[in-house]
């Protein structure tokens, strides 16, 4: 099947016609003209001023990229904010220049967002293709036209006006793309069919993409679904069915809120250089040798947690109705190759042994094996083979980041603790002895703050456990020696 609407090659002629027929016939004789840049560039933001006392890091919770500009287009869970990553850069980089900074697992792209604007070069993994597409918005945001980009605002705007009304829809929505109930009511189906008919038409790539950053963004608010923070459908949370809405003007807030923000970008980027940007849609096991060995000076980053937050299943909305993939068998590669793939992989295999040794760690997986036998898989022996693929990739990634350092580089590695079926498992620890076996020393695990106390997943009916634990985050920061 063909996917809901694809990208138009730079060099496709689409048929199109009025103003956006006129913005696409500017930007072919522009694109002719230009100079093809190698690496997106972009400077500066500037929400916080970088602190400089040493690992007296700022509270890595998102909540404060909600209202941080650019930071903002696009929520993501588990994420850290710029702040927290201005100050690790002025406290282990002190403005060296010519730094690389490497985020593998980058998620909407905080660091590499954050980093290059302070003039580091930046690289960045990230195995989620709407992730991807948001850090790549980001990256060449500066690059885009502010008049074109009013202008195709302004043509959305006049093509809506046909949007509920008769107007033959040509979309279809991907074929593939199922929910437990409809996921959108037929009139605001009508609409997102129309909004993606439009985007796919404009020629401009980066406009094209902040389009469907800002689509992707906004998608699930006018569905009959909502994020809680995973993605359930709104009568299971409680919520009212959305039978009718306007798409178009959902979308262009989220537009309108992206124009300010490039050109808040613009006014705070004068003067300044930014780095270069590079971000790979592309798991970082396999991505890893693109790096070269001993050049990364810093990285920051914050893995997926030991919480099963299933962000493939979670994002199936806007990678389907963005086209990014049309079918389960490419959905598959994600949560296969997810960092520690999932409960719901791991589990189902006959024992998940560690590659690596680490008494205290094997006596927990021993633990957590002997809860709930009778439940099988889904007992504490699923739950044991999913921690054991976890840590078996944290020994991967840390083994990666020890030839990538260079020498006196810096690893800072954002996890919290998890709770599994009653059992803490003290992951920052255990991620800290791995760098150690690994090689790499360990400077210190900070506590960056107690994140929540309540049932995690201990509480889900297909596990046990009610106690009241608590969840705290920590920054594990380790070094190669010079
Ligand atoms: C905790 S989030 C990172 C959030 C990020 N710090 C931010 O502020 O946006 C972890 C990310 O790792 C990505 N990921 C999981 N497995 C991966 C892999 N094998 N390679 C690259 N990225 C992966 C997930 O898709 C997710 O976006």
């Amino acid at each position: 099947m063909s996917p809901p609407y694809s990208l138009a090659s730079h060099s496709a002629v689409m048929h199109t016609h009025g103003k956006l027929g006129e913005l696409n016939k500017t930007f072919r004789q522009e694109k002719r003209m230009e100079q093809d840049f190698k690496h997106p560039t972009f400077p500066v933001v500037l929400q916080a001023k970088a602190n400089g006392s040493g690992t007296a890091f700022k509270d890595p919770a998102f909540m404060e990229n909600r209202a941080a500009p650019v930071h903002r287009w696009v929520p993501w869970i588990a994420g850290f904010s710029g702040a927290f990553v201005d100050s690790v850069l002025a406290a282990y980089l002190n403005r060296k220049n010519s730094a690389i900074v490497l985020d593998p697992f980058s998620g909407v792209g905080t660091t590499l967002i954050q980093a290059a604007i302070r003039g580091y070069n930046v690289v960045g993994f990230e195995i989620n293709p709407y992730a991807t597409l948001a850090t790549e918005g980001k990256l060449k945001a500066l690059r885009v036209k502010s008049k074109v980009l009013t202008d195709t605002i302004e043509a959305l705007q006049l093509d809506a006006r046909t949007w509920r009304n008769g107007r033959a829809v040509e979309e279809a929505a991907p074929e593939s793309f199922q929910s437990r109930i409809p996921f959108y009511s037929p009139r605001i189906k009508k609409q997102v069919l129309h909004a993606l008919g439009f985007i796919s038409k404009i020629e401009d790539d980066r406009v094209r993409d902040l389009f469907r950053v800002a689509f992707g963004s906004v998608m699930v608010s006018f569905s009959n679904y909502t994020y809680e923070p995973s993605l359930s459908s709104r009568p299971g949370a409680g919520k009212p069915l959305i039978e009718d809405a306007n798409v178009a003007t959902v979308i262009m807030e989220k537009l309108k809120q992206i124009r300010y923000d490039i050109e808040w970008l613009r006014r705070e980027a004068s003067g300044t250089k930014p780095g270069n940007g590079r971000i790979y849609n592309e798991d970082f096991f396999t991505g890893e040798r693109r790096i070269k060995s001993e050049s990364i000076d810093l990285m920051i980053t914050s893995p997926p947690y030991l919480n099963n937050y299933h962000y493939a299943r979670n994002t199936r909305p806007q990678l389907y109705w963005l086209g990014l993939i049309s079918s389960p068998a490419e959905q598959r590669p994600l949560e296969e190759k997810n960092f520690g793939t999932f409960w719901q992989i791991a589990r189902e295999k006959e024992h998940v042994a560690l590659t690596f040794e680490h008494r205290g760690l094997e006596r927990i997986l021993a633990g957590l094996r002997m809860i709930n036998p009778e439940k099988g898989q889904y007992g504490g022996r699923g739950w044991a083979n999913y921690a054991a693929s976890y840590f078996n990739d944290c020994d991967r990634f840390l083994g990666a980041l020890k030839r990538v350092l260079s020498r006196g580089g810096t690893g800072v590695v954002v996890v919290g603790n998890s709770i599994l079926q009653g059992v803490n498992v003290p992951v920052q620890d255990i991620i800290g002895d791995i760098a150690e076996i690994r090689g790499l020393t360990l400077e210190g695990i900070y506590r960056l703050r107690d994140k929540r106390v309540g049932a995690s997943i201990t509480t889900s009916s297909a596990r046990i456990g009610t106690s009241k634990a608590t969840l705290d985050e920590s920054a594990v920061v380790v070094k190669k020696r010079r």
